[in-house]
């Protein structure tokens, strides 16, 4: 039997199951297994005073908006001091805020007035690498015996047949060209995985190991944050042999080098090391960002016992239909994919003492609407509405990246190139961009996967420049921001924030089918729906449904011998028995 009664997604009744205490846990459950984390990505956030940069006085000043949304932990993309080459990952002093961003003062406020309000606060931790313009690097570069040479990674020039200098080895930077830069004053070459003013710090090094603890990690601990997402978490230990990869894309002088930087040899001693003394002394929490590994790998950082990290971000959703070397190489993908992708991520801890995390955005990832919905003004929120049903549903610690939550969608494909700011897709761009000047197919797949899609500012109201600044804003805001703005969804039940708001509460109500729960499919083959159960330690069940095409599709209720109890909607209409509407999607509780 379908109980329809209570279809309206405003007034779902939620009284039909009740949860117990669960004896016997095989999941260890924890308060940041149970939360919801908010990206803040400083820069396009909230600008307080005009300059038209988002800042921390912006944070601040909404953090009752993120209270009521159901936020129980703020990630705060990197705010330190820094030339902002890539924005904020290039860190030229761990011990100061951006100037544009405020000041210490301010983030201690933002750590007092977010743990009033029991919000519990994260940094970026970025120690593969610093900017070229930290005190240590210019040390390290001045001369060959400063005490400092040996905290980057400096190599001696190559030469060819004809003579002619080249980088140490063929590893490619992920920012395009080599991962070596030639540095006349000492004539030899400086390692950077990723843009040229990012040179990797040399791990192998005890003392800038110390370093980088005393700064980057101490420091702001005992300021009184709750811990860190650490980035780039899989590469500080590079194989020290430093020999050419092989040729992965021929196409290419320098090719994709993960072989010798990603898992390296001490990886997992220098994350017990930071585990050991500092994470677990001061009771804080990590999520890393390790990067594409399998799940072996991945569980050598995150299993409880290793005593390495809390969590760790997993990709397979996100690079769905992508070739995680070239993001920009995109394959496409189908239905069938995404289900896998999601299986593989929500099923990732089962019976292990590991956790993991569920996410389709952050700032490095487009927006999920356009690349896994429809951006369409007909199919926007409803797709919105029904990607949300899916992360609330699935287990691992949920994190909503700033502007998901009111649906903001990518760039618009009319954009000319010039309004893209990231050094990801400017490079590339460069790098790849035709000499006769058709890029119409280069652009097709920017506008659907760059970085800078997740970079345009929070569309506060309908004002000007969406209400971010009263200023010029550093990059443009989206043409869209009288559709989509907090503002005018505040107060609408059927918006798309009203939506989020109400899926977090049923995550955190149900969180033992939700939260911990394990995933079972029910439809691999249907490339329309995407129909699963979660089912809790002691045997209930949640039924989920969603249509993921822009058409009605015949609905099989597939459990037609149970009771089902509507929980969550994504329609402000009576339902069908038979049929679901574009993107509609449907959580029952099963008895
Ligand atoms: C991963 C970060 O998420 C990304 O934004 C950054 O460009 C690289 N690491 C380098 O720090």
């Amino acid at each position: 039997m379908v109980n329809h009664q209570s279809v309206n997604h405003q007034s779902v009744n939620h009284r039909t199951v009740s949860h117990q205490t669960v004896s016997h846990q095989t999941v260890k459950h924890q308060w940041w297994k149970e939360s919801i984390v908010y990206q803040i990505w400083p820069a396009s956030y909230k600008d307080s005073n005009g300059d038209g940069v988002g800042d921390i006085r912006g944070i601040v000043d909404t953090l009752d908006y993120l209270k009521e949304l159901g936020i129980d932990v703020i990630w705060i993309s990197p705010m330190y001091d820094s030339p902002q080459d890539d924005m904020g990952y290039d860190i030229s002093d761990y011990e100061k805020i951006y100037e544009k961003y405020g000041t210490l003062n301010d983030m201690e406020d933002l750590i007092n007035e977010s743990h009033k309000r029991g919000l519990k606060i994260i940094l970026d931790l970025v120690i593969n690498h610093t900017s070229n313009q930290h005190e240590w690097f210019k040390e390290s570069r001045s001369s060959k015996t400063n005490p400092k040479r040996d905290w980057y990674i400096w190599k001696p020039p190559r030469y060819d047949e004809n003579g002619n200098r080249q980088p140490p080895n063929n590893w490619g930077s992920y920012f395009s060209g080599s991962a070596w830069t030639y540095d006349q004053l000492t004539d030899e070459y400086y390692l950077h995985l990723f843009a040229e003013s990012q040179p990797d710090l040399n791990w192998e090094n005890k003392l800038a190991r110390e370093a980088i603890y005393k700064s980057a990690i101490l420091f702001w601990l005992q300021k009184g944050i709750d811990g860190f997402r650490i980035d780039t978490a899989g590469m500080y230990s590079k194989v020290q042999s430093f020999k050419d990869v092989p040729i992965i894309f021929p196409d290419k002088d320098f090719q994709p080098c993960k072989l010798y930087h990603q898992h390296g040899p001490r990886i997992h001693e220098f994350h017990k090391e930071i585990y050991e003394r500092f994470i677990e002394p001061f009771n804080a929490i990590t999520v890393g960002e390790v990067g594409h590994s399998t799940r072996e790998e991945s569980l050598k950082y995150v299993s409880e016992e290793a005593k390495e990290m809390n969590m760790m971000f997993l990709f397979d959703v996100v690079e769905v239909g992508v070739d995680s070397r070239d993001r920009f190489r995109y394959k496409g993908y189908d239905l069938i994919d995404f289900k896998r992708a999601f299986h593989t991520q929500s099923s990732f801890s089962e019976g292990t003492d590991a956790w993991s995390t569920i996410f389709i955005e952050n700032h490095d990832q487009p927006r999920s609407i356009s690349r896994f919905g429809n951006d369409s003004p007909e199919f926007r929120v409803q797709s919105g509405k029904a990607l949300a049903t899916l992360q609330v549903a699935l287990t691992g610690t949920e994190f909503i990246y700033q502007g998901q939550e009111i649906g903001m969608i990518n760039l618009p494909r009319s954009w000319d190139i010039k309004e893209y700011q990231d050094i990801n897709t400017v490079n590339y761009f460069r790098e790849n961009g035709s000499k006769t000047g058709d890029n119409e197919k280069l652009m097709d797949v920017i506008n659907l996967m760059a970085r800078d899609n997740a970079r345009s500012p929070i569309q506060w109201n309908s004002s000007s420049q969406g209400g971010f600044t009263s200023g010029t804003p550093w990059t443009r805001v989206h043409d869209n921001y009288e559709q989509i703005n907090v503002e005018s969804q505040l107060h609408d039940p059927t918006s798309m924030l009203s939506f989020w708001k109400q899926a977090i509460r049923l995550r955190k109500q149900y969180k033992e089918l939700f939260v911990y729960g394990r995933l079972e499919i029910l439809d691999w083959e249907n490339e329309n729906i995407f129909t699963f159960l979660k089912i809790d330690e002691r045997g209930n069940k949640a039924y989920v449904v969603i249509n993921f095409t822009a058409k009605s599709v015949n609905f099989v209720n597939l459990l037609p011998d149970k009771t089902l109890t509507l929980i969550l909607s994504n329609q402000s209409k009576e339902l069908s028995e038979t049929q679901l509407m574009p993107y509609e999607s449907r959580i029952y509780l099963v008895q």
